[in-house]
């Protein structure tokens, strides 16, 4: 299997769980999946409490069978959906009390090498998803970057044996709707509009990511920049360099702020052999550009 997936976890985890207390925005993201998710994975619960409430099975809840635990993570590169695809994985299981697998599916799947095969292989991972499943785990199958595989097959160009592999992958998300939502797929892109219309019909939520708003880039520093004493007031001035001015009608995103502006701010310092100021930061923030937008 070594070769279908680049990672494959035991749930829980301790260093996803820690990273998603860093993660700004997460609770909310994680409540509107859980909420929905939940629904499939407690179907015992639901009717316990439909008949405690309603005293019977309502009928509304024949709709919730119709749901596929299928979740579409989509926005910008740098906005955090593969780092929240683990997380959210990772804090259903302890809500739920369980014990889970994440398995990411590699991109070699979708490696030129491997053009008409891939509808074997998505076969082999959906085969490797219900099996671990198994009978009470819970398990998590991340397809990163998707519109690589569940491309719209409406593209005139699309090979025969591609669009056979977006068949087969709409099929198996069918077919684990009787795992009870033991078995989740997420899907993640930052091109929505290639994603073939019948995968985005099924998808039980469709979460956005953006790039982080004035708020969120002020929490995001504070919470960076601790130990720092910086004033409130430095910490506003930082979040408004960091987004959109000097002609750009877009900031940073996430990954450029963390893997981007913290090390060069941190390795300047480090090399001057001086500590780390506003106007370390500052200089930084002019230096270093924020990534383009993807379309
Ligand atoms: N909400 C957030 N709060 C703080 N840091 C974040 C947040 N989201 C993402 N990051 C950080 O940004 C970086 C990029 O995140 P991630 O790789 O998940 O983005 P992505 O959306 O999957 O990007 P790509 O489309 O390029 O794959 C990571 O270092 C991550 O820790
Ligand atoms: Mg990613």
């Amino acid at each position: 299997m070594e070769s279908i997936f680049d990672i494959e976890l035991e749930l829980p985890n301790k260093e996803i769980y820690d990273r998603s207390k860093t993660l700004i925005g997460f609770e909310k993201k994680y409540s509107r999946i859980s909420s929905n998710l939940r629904l499939l994975q407690e179907q015992e619960a639901v009717n316990a409490w439909s008949k405690k409430c309603h005293g019977q099975q309502l009928p509304i809840l024949d709709y919730i069978q119709d749901k596929y635990s299928l979740i579409i993570l989509a926005g910008d590169a740098g906005t955090g959906k593969t780092v929240t695809a683990e997380a959210i994985a990772d804090r259903m299981v302890r809500d739920l009390n369980k014990e889970g697998y994440f398995i990411r599916l590699s991109t070699r799947v979708r490696g030129e090498g491997l053009h008409g095969q891939m509808g074997n292989l998505v076969n082999d991972a959906f085969k490797h998803l219900r099996d671990i499943a198994g009978k009470k785990r819970l398990c998590y199958l991340l397809i990163d970057e998707a519109d690589a595989v569940a491309t719209t097959r409406s593209t005139l160009q699309m090979h025969q044996e591609e669009k056979a592999a977006v068949n087969t992958l709409i099929q198996k998300i069918d077919e684990i709707r009787d795992l009870k939502g033991r078995a989740v797929v997420m899907m993640s892109t930052n091109r929505i509009h290639f994603i073939d219309e019948a995968m985005i019909r099924r998808a039980a939520v469709i979460l956005e990511f953006t790039r982080p708003n004035a708020e969120e880039r002020v929490e995001f520093f504070r919470q960076s920049l601790s130990g720092l004493k910086l004033s409130d007031d430095e910490i506003r001035q930082l979040s408004e360099m960091a987004g959109p001015s000097q002609g750009r009608d877009y900031g940073y995103s996430y990954s450029d702020l963390r893997l981007r502006l913290l090390p060069e701010v941190v390795a300047y310092a480090f090399t001057k052999n001086e500590s780390i100021t506003f106007d370390t930061i500052a200089t930084a923030i002019e230096n270093i550009k924020p990534s383009p937008v993807i379309l």
